[in-house]
């Protein structure tokens, strides 16, 4: 027997509450479910009348609810409650039924899970979701990875509650098979907390060089805002850095302790990245700075070593110093990106998922957390040069850095001058400039391995791996 619901949510915390609430919203039935009945009646009780559920109170009355082909939206925690849940409802499905994980799952586990499924006839779509709270119930930004065959099933249900960009195209498409959602999410992730660290590297040098205060950096990101920095993560930055704390009346971002916390895709990210060979120095600095700044003991420490304190320039030099910053944050967010479409092109090879970077770069515009206006020439560019080995070779960014160098080179030469922190911005412009750099020192380093080791070296004049015998006369070898 087949029941009415068109899809189902198992996992009622915040997310999974507000996905079945945006589900029911756009005219779909919506089975619900949680371990915990209280939170699925609180659910009908309070948004019943937005829409039509069917409260579920055990996993077979869940299931029973769902038509056929069943699709099962599951919304716990990513790691071992993810997996039982799935051995608790695979059980009751049946060829073709799709199960979807929409947390923030590891993209391996999502193969496993994947591969396991299938074995079942059961299709497993490792969905990728974007957009918080309010994404999640006003349109998020969906990743979904899976068969091409769960797509057609539940593709048009996603494009119809997803966020919308500004030309109307739904954020979801299908990214690949397996865990090439998952993948794609995680370096969205990534790049968010290199987005996040930039932002607060900019902020930083506002504050410390130039001399504003919370509130008038509020209002620079405000302007900011309406130029190509334009993005849901700039427009936040200035509400967090204008709101003041009602019980101490400083500005909030003064009285929260400065330690980041995260629950690990960036990190995901980066340890990928060193798997794959992918230089994302600029994503790595942006998770290490969360660690540096946990370091509470290491920290106290440091109160010991010496250095500049940061010089506030006069309130006539602020303004340009501000607009030079705003130049340094823009080269570095292209590079950011760069560095993460990098790791998805390398995933994408690696899996052989086939991932269409445009498309990737087109479901970002809308409903995500690092949507941002600049995401439509990437998608652009991506879609003009399907192939292009990095961003930076796409002409018009590479002109936009050119214009912009200078001043970024100022911004962190005035940094490190004054010591003010500035890993990502830092680590971004040494990446631009290991690529611009016809030789590196990677010869040297060659030449070292080769000398303690053996471990040859190819020349830049001919054919062949070679060993110079240094110990004796220095004779070179060919291997
Ligand atoms: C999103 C966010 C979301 C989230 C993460 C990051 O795309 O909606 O990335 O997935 O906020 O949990 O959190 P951490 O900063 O704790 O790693």
């Amino acid at each position: 027997m087949s029941g009415t619901a068109q899809i189902g949510v198992t996992g009622l915390a915040v997310m999974g509450r507000n996905l079945a609430r945006n589900f029911a919203r756009n005219g779909y039935t919506v089975a619900v479910h949680n371990r915990t009945t209280a939170k699925t009646d609180a659910l009908v009780e309070e948004f019943g009348d937005e829409g039509a559920f069917v409260a579920a109170r055990t996993p077979e009355e869940f299931v029973a609810a769902l038509e056929r082909p069943r699709r099962l939206v599951i919304m716990v925690k990513a790691g071992e409650p993810t997996d039982a849940v799935i051995q608790e409802f695979a059980p009751l499905l049946d060829e073709g039924d799709v199960i979807i994980d929409g947390g923030n799952a590891h993209f391996e586990d999502t193969r496993r899970r994947e591969k396991e499924l299938r074995g079942r006839g059961i299709h497993f779509v490792g969905a990728g979701i974007s957009g918080g709270e309010e994404g999640a119930l006003n349109g998020p930004s969906i990743m979904p990875g899976g068969s091409a065959e769960s797509y057609a099933s539940l593709g048009p249900m996603l494009e119809k509650i997803a966020a919308k960009a500004k030309d109307g195209t739904p954020c979801t498409t299908h990214i690949g098979p397996d865990g090439a959602g998952h993948f794609v999410k995680m370096v969205h992730n990534g790049i968010e907390y290199a987005d996040m660290q930039l932002i607060g590297e900019a902020y930083q040098l506002l504050r410390d060089v130039a001399g504003y205060s919370p509130a008038q950096i509020a209002d620079i990101f405000r302007t900011w805002n309406t130029g190509r920095l334009d993005s849901y993560l700039i427009e936040i930055t200035a509400e967090v850095l204008s709101h003041v704390d009602a019980a101490t009346g400083k500005p909030f971002v003064d009285v929260v302790l400065d330690r980041a916390e995260q629950k690990g895709t960036g990190r995901w990210t980066v340890q990928i990245a060193l798997d794959l060979g992918v230089p994302v120095s600029g994503i790595a600095e942006a998770v290490f700075a969360r660690s540096v700044s946990g370091h509470a003991d290491l920290r106290d420490a440091s109160r010991h070593l010496a250095g500049p304190t940061a010089r506030k320039l006069r309130e006539d030099e602020a303004p340009a110093f501000a607009d030079q910053v705003e130049q340094a944050l823009y080269a570095s967010k292209i590079v950011a990106y760069t560095q993460g479409f990098h790791e998805i092109t390398a995933g994408s090879e690696q899996y052989d998922w086939d991932i269409d970077l445009g498309k990737v770069a087109a479901i970002w515009r809308g409903g995500c957390i690092i949507r941002a206006a600049f995401l439509d020439r990437i998608t652009s560019a991506y879609e003009a040069q399907p192939d292009m080995p990095s961003l930076l070779s796409d002409k018009s960014f590479a002109e936009e850095i050119a214009a912009a160098q200078d001043d970024w080179r100022t911004v962190i030469a005035t940094a490190v001058a004054q010591g003010v922190p500035t890993p990502a911005f830092a680590a971004t412009l040494a990446y631009y400039d290991s690529l611009r750099a016809e030789r590196l020192p990677a010869a040297l380093t060659q030449g070292q391995r080769d000398y303690f080791g053996a471990h040859t070296y190819h020349r830049t004049d001919r054919e062949g791996t070679f060993h110079t015998l240094w110990g004796d006369d220095k004779s070179e070898v060919e291997n």
